[in-house]
């Protein structure tokens, strides 16, 4: 499951200015943590402004290292440390926990900016794996330890009403071979985290239901 996420991800990140805008306007209400931005003034005005402000800048390449200012670039993961929708990112930033505490794959963060350029606009979903959950265990415990935090949780319910919870899932052959890792779940800039588990889930569990072989023998999803 793991080797589905960490797909390469090369793609033309030169677009045109208003493209690039427009994507980011997208992706920004639909699925970022910022909070919702005003829209581009009709009269182009903001946008022209913006465009003769990173002009100076663009094509320059980055010379990155893990003491870059991550927040000038992924303005919305860095959003997401102020934004009360965002819990995670809040709890966080309260905690004094900063991008490189747990983005510490640094040969994977070096090769990732290698080509980057300033008016590059990074994607604000995940393709690559910089986040060790030894890093979550070190700070909460291990899952097992969290199990009992969250044994009352009702954020993973099926359409039944069968509650699991997200520490502990009921013991079979699928759930042993596949060991879920914080990270399949938790994003630290996401809104929804209840939805990203079950999105998890998903992957195996359909109909919206965790029952299995009740509908049709098991077989691979
Ligand atoms: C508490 C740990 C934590 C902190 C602090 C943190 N991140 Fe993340 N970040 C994650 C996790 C977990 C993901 C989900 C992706 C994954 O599975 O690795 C993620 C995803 C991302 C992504 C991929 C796009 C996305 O939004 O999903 C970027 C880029 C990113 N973080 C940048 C940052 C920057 C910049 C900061 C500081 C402003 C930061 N992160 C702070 C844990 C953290
Ligand atoms: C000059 C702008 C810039 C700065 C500064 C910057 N990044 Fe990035 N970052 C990017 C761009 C653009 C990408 C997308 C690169 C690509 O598509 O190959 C990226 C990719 C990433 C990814 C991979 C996202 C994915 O696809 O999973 C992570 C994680 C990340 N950056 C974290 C950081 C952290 C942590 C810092 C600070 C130490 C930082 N970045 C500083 C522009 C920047
Ligand atoms: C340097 C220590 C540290 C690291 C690393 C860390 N956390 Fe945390 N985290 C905290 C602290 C402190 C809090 C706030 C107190 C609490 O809720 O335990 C917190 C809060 C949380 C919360 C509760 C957010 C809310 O809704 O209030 C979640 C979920 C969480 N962390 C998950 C993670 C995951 C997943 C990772 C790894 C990607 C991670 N943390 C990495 C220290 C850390
Ligand atoms: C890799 C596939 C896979 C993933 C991911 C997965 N499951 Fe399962 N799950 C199964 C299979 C297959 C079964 C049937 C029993 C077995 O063979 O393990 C099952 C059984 C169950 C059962 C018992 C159902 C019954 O009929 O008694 C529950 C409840 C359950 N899963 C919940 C979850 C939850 C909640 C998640 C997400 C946190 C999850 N599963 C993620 C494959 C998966
Ligand atoms: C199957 C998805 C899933 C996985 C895997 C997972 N979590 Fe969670 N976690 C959740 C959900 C959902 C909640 C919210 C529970 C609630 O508030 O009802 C949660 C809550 C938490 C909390 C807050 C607990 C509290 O005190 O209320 C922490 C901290 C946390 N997770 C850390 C981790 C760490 C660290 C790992 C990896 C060892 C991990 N989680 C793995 C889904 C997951
Ligand atoms: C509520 C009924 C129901 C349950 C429970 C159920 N399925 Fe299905 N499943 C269906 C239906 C309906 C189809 C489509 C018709 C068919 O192929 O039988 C289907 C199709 C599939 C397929 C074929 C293609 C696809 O992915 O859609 C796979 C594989 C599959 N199910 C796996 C599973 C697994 C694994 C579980 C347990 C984790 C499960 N199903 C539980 C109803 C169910």
């Amino acid at each position: 499951m793991e080797s589905e996420v960490k797909r390469p991800r090369r793609l033309a990140l030169a677009a045109t200015l208003g493209a690039v805008l427009a994507v980011a306007a997208l992706t920004g209400s639909l699925m970022g943590c910022a909070p919702s931005q005003p829209a581009p003034a009709a009269d182009g005005a903001a946008t022209e402004q913006e465009a003769a402000g990173d002009e100076a800048m663009a094509g320059q390449p980055v010379n990155w290292t893990m003491e870059s200012d991550c927040g000038t670039c992924h303005t919305s993961e860095a959003e997401s440390a102020t934004d009360t929708a965002c819990p995670q990112g809040v709890a966080h930033e309260a905690a004094g926990v900063t991008c490189v505490t747990c983005h510490t794959d640094e040969a994977v963060l070096s090769e990732e900016h290698a080509e980057v350029t300033f008016d590059d606009k990074p994607a604000t979903k995940a393709t690559v794996i910089t986040v060790d959950e030894a890093t979550c265990i070190a700070c909460h415990g291990e899952l097992s330890e969290l199990a009992t935090k969250t044994a009352d949780s009702a954020a993973l319910t099926d359409d039944k009403g069968t509650t699991v919870n997200p520490h502990e899932r009921p013991a079979g052959a699928k759930h042993e071979e596949n060991p879920a890792t914080c990270t399949d779940c938790h994003n630290n800039h996401s809104k929804d985290l209840p939805k990203d588990a079950m999105k998890y889930c998903a992957q195996c569990h359909h109909r919206g239901t965790f029952e299995c072989g009740t509908c049709h023998e098991l077989r691979e999803r």
